[in-house]
């Protein structure tokens, strides 16, 4: 092999300096143009010395662009690892985000929502802090009630509470609408001093008011029968216990066939353990006492009604079979994860 030719020299150094001075990608990418580009140190070696009378100095031009290819790319990665920048491969998979997802309650919100808005009712929210009128007073209750005793209602003031029910729409819904017919599910929260597996002092309520002309209990049967079906299966089956309310008369609890024994109250030859009598209690209803009507200013001569007022945590955990009401309002990622 001859001795190498000056002007390669000259560029090798020229290039050594170079790689030297070069700090960044962008610096290594003008290199190579300066180097390698059409117009670049190579190409004009290629077209001004003598490579076709002379085959070695063609071999050493292509012996230079090849060292020169290598000092460069490696150049590249040198500046691309100290400034930390990665060459970006667009076709990577990006990294999944976690989804989040509807807490369980509100899903059973929407549930119920969805299941009284096909039978025609409008959803309400009526305020959850209230004054004595329309939380108590006016739904017939007096003063001397035990449903006002403080050990269940929070007070927050000599004459507003926490609602510790969703009643209190009732009389709202009457002085919105003024005339029947009146058909709403008023669903909030309500509050009450309490707190145990199936009890929180928050929780919620959905409350359904229908008032019309000749509206009677078969009505309200109606409805807890769609309810009961749509929302826990067409098997199940309601019934109407005696009670007592102050706002409604006659009043109800209402209760549904147990999903676990489906109703029997024994499973196998032992008795079920949700619900040991076959049935499990919904919740309260009546028809919608005249004092209540008149105090909502309609005619109780004119139009009756019925009203029920239902957990929404309390059918939640009869479908789903949750052992502890405290395990929905917890923070345990890995509980709210699976709903
Ligand atoms: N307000 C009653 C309760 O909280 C339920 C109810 C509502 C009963 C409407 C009758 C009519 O238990």
């Amino acid at each position: 092999m001859g001795k190498k030719i000056k002007e390669i020299e000259e560029i090798e150094s020229e290039l050594k300096k170079d790689l030297k001075d070069s700090l960044s990608s962008a610096d290594v990418d003008r290199l190579s143009t300066k180097y390698l580009g059409k117009q670049g140190k190579v190409n004009i070696l290629f077209k001004t010395l003598p490579i076709k009378t002379d085959p070695q100095i063609g071999r050493q031009i292509n012996e230079l662009k090849n060292y020169i290819e290598e000092k460069i790319s490696a150049k590249l990665a040198e500046t691309l690892n100290t400034s930390g920048q990665a060459p970006t491969d667009v076709t990577v998979p990006g990294i999944e985000l976690p989804k989040g997802s509807l807490h369980l309650v509100t899903q059973a919100i929407e549930e119920i929502e969805t299941i009284f808005l096909k039978l025609g009712f409008v959803r309400r929210r009526y305020p959850e802090v209230e004054t004595d009128w329309y939380y108590a007073e006016g739904l017939n209750i007096p003063k001397d009630h035990p449903a006002r005793d403080d050990q269940e209602t929070f007070y927050v003031g000599d004459n507003t509470v926490l609602t510790a029910h969703t009643s209190n729409g009732q009389l709202r819904e009457m002085e919105l609408k003024q005339a029947p017919p009146i058909k709403m599910i008023n669903i909030g929260k309500t509050y009450r001093r309490q707190t145990d597996a199936s009890h929180t002092p928050m929780f919620h309520q959905f409350e359904g008011l229908v008032i019309d002309k000749g509206i009677n209990i078969t009505h309200l049967l109606g409805v807890t029968e769609y309810f009961a079906k749509s929302y826990f299966g067409l098997d199940r089956k309601t019934r109407l216990r005696p009670h007592h309310f102050q706002f409604t008369e006659p009043s109800f609890e209402i209760d549904i066939t147990c999903g676990v024994c489906h109703g029997t109250g024994i499973i196998g030859k032992t008795p079920c353990k949700i619900c040991k009598s076959g049935w499990l209690e919904l919740g309260g209803a009546g028809m919608v006492h005249p004092n209540v009507l008149k105090n909502g200013g309609l005619d109780p001569e004119e139009c009756t009604g019925f009203a029920f007022g239902w957990g929404v945590e309390r059918v939640l955990m009869m479908k789903s079979g949750l052992p502890d009401l405290r395990l929905i309002y917890s923070d345990d990622i890995r509980f709210l994860r699976q709903f």
